[in-house]
């Protein structure tokens, strides 16, 4: 099996530690790079996950490096094809992404400034919160453009959709396809009307009640996740969103997923960082693809467009 390229994951808590896992147990880069600012965690980790390298059957080498936020020990980040950025705060029970702004921007900032200086051909999938904020502040700190970086919701909202239709209807998650859009908060936007089971029409099998139930949890997936745990916030599902997503960049895929991309006219919609379908390979974002979606969809998404605009645009001062 040929392997090849370096992705790093910046941060060592559970969200990034997990994606560094997956994404060395796929075996397809040469390296994965996990660094954190507390001194030893990232080599602690990286040293475990070689560990089960023998067990587990995958050859990718993890490399662990402490940085600081003078950029000491970004080295071991240079030249990476793929970045992952989860650094940040997660939320507490009772706080909404929002509430992360000011602190998560700091972080993400300067985190972004390290990378752009280590690694200028990188295609960045941003995890941080408030998610399309943080997506933003990314882009405008590393000056890349804007197809060179975009955020992880869509695929995590959209799994979290589709596993709630499937134990709903006690079906496999595999007869079930879904889609969310919008924002990663409050204006997310779940579109029933690209959900099928079995390829019928989702809204065919369930009352428009029901429908809106699961929407509304879908919406509120990471807050009950969080409500639950007590400390930190979800990271098994995340994880799996952000590998995916790295793994289609590495492998020039060219997969449609739901994600934080930079909209230039679909929808009647520019200049902002939001929720879409898009073409995911090599250089990122290779498109942005419209869907049809039915008016009120449409609207929904213009909401959640307008809504994260004014928060996008205070970001680069924060
Ligand atoms: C979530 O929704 C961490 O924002 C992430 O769980």
């Amino acid at each position: 099996m040929s392997r090849s390229g370096k992705v790093t994951v910046v941060g060592s808590g559970f969200y990034g530690s997990t994606t560094a896992l997956r994404l060395a147990e796929y075996d397809i880069f040469e390296t994965v790079v996990l660094t954190d600012i507390l001194e030893g965690k990232a080599e602690g980790l990286a040293l475990d996950m070689n560990q089960s390298r023998s067990i587990e059957g995958f050859e990718t080498k993890v490399v662990g490096a402490t940085t600081t936020a003078d950029g000491a020990g970004y080295e071991a980040s240079a030249n990476s094809d793929v970045v992952v950025i989860t650094a940040g705060l997660p939320r507490k029970p009772g706080m909404s992404r929002m509430d992360l702004i000011g602190v998560n921007a700091g972080i993400v900032r300067g985190v972004a400034e390290n990378i752009a200086k280590h690694s200028p051909k990188a295609v960045i999938i941003v995890v941080s919160n408030p998610l399309d904020e943080m997506t933003a502040l990314t882009q405008i700190a590393t000056g890349f453009p804007h197809h060179q970086v975009m955020g992880q919701a869509g695929m995590l909202d959209t799994a979290r959709f589709t596993n709630y239709v499937a134990e709903k209807l006690a079906v496999p998650v595999s007869a079930v396809k879904t889609l969310t859009l919008g924002s990663h908060g409050d204006t997310m936007v779940p579109v029933p009307s690209r959900c099928t089971v079995n390829g019928q029409p989702l809204t065919s099998l369930l009352a428009a009640s029901d429908i809106d139930e699961l929407v509304e949890r879908t919406r509120n997936g990471g807050a009950e996740i969080v409500a639950l745990l007590k400390t930190g916030s979800a990271y098994y599902a995340p994880s799996a969103a952000a590998a995916r997503m790295a793994k289609a960049v590495i492998e020039d895929s060219g997969a449609i997923m739901p994600v934080c991309a930079w909209v230039e006219g679909q929808y009647g919609i520019s200049g902002v960082y939001l929720g879409v379908e898009a073409k995911i390979g090599r250089t990122g974002i290779k498109e942005v693809v419209e869907t049809a979606l039915t008016h009120s969809e449409v609207a929904a998404l213009k909401v959640a467009a307008e809504a994260v605009r004014s928060k996008q645009a205070d970001v680069k001062d924060l």
